[in-house]
């Protein structure tokens, strides 16, 4: 719905479908996967207390709500307008594209800190549809029963996950290894290929702000990328 820094916009389709009825992302952020599998059961969890107020303003949001906010143009302060906190957060995280938090303050329609909120309110009041029965929960992963479901597993990164306010420091790799190999049915997990905690395919190069990344995958099912020609890894 929103822009989100590490949010898998551009190679969602990239994935694995998933074999079960139920989606469970325990590190959603902008939950790409689960908005792309809508219409499953899904399961929403972060520990970043904004993620959830956001989606959970969304879920409960009309049409109507959404239409009704205001643009913001390049230099707007979003703080001088009456606004409660989901729609505020919400509209934090579009002025200023790609952010770790929602910013106060409009940017201009360059390329880098993209504001594309007056567009993004119009593709957002169509969707709300696709989240009224989703279960969203403030937490982390670790609380999560274990269940038979798809679980989309995009941790902040080993190296590159510091960035984010609830971020890579407060993750032991080892137990999320053993955590992600005892998940109950599918377990996809995202990673880039400097991370060693467990064996990830690459997936596709990207051009971050600054490095280029190779995005990986894990998973305990049969997937496309373990028929990659040798000489690509
Ligand atoms: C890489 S982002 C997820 C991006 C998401 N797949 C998307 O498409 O937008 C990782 C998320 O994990 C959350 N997080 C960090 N530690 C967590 C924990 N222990 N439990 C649950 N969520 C956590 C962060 O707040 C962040 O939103």
């Amino acid at each position: 719905m929103w822009s989100y820094y590490g949010s898998k916009s551009k190679i969602i389709d990239l994935y694995p479908s998933p074999k079960f009825d139920k989606i469970i992302e325990p590190f959603a952020g902008s939950a790409r996967y689960a908005l792309k599998y809508f219409d499953r059961d899904v399961l929403l969890v972060d520990k970043y207390p904004v993620i959830v107020k956001i989606w959970k303003w969304l879920q409960q949001a009309s049409e109507k709500d959404i239409l009704g906010l205001p643009d913001v143009n390049k230099g707007d302060d979003i703080r001088k307008i009456s606004l409660c906190d989901g729609a505020r957060m919400l509209i934090g995280f579009c002025i200023n594209g790609g952010s770790v938090e929602p910013k106060n303050i409009g940017t201009d329609n360059i390329k880098r800190n993209f504001n594309s909120w007056n567009k993004d309110k119009f593709r957002i009041s169509k969707q709300l549809y696709k989240i009224r029965h989703w279960e969203i929960k403030l937490g982390s992963y670790a609380d999560i029963e274990n269940q038979e479901a798809t679980w989309f597993i995009d941790p902040p990164y080993q190296f590159g996950g510091e960035h984010y306010k609830e971020n890579n420091e407060a993750i032991d790799f080892e137990n999320l290894s053993d955590w992600c190999r005892s998940r109950k049915g599918q377990a996809i997990v995202c990673e880039n290929t400097k991370a060693d905690w467990m064996d990830f395919y690459p997936i596709r190069e990207m051009q971050g702000s600054v490095h280029k990344t190779v995005e990986a995958i894990w998973s305990n099912y049969p997937h496309n990328f373990t028929a990659q020609q040798e000489e690509l890894f």
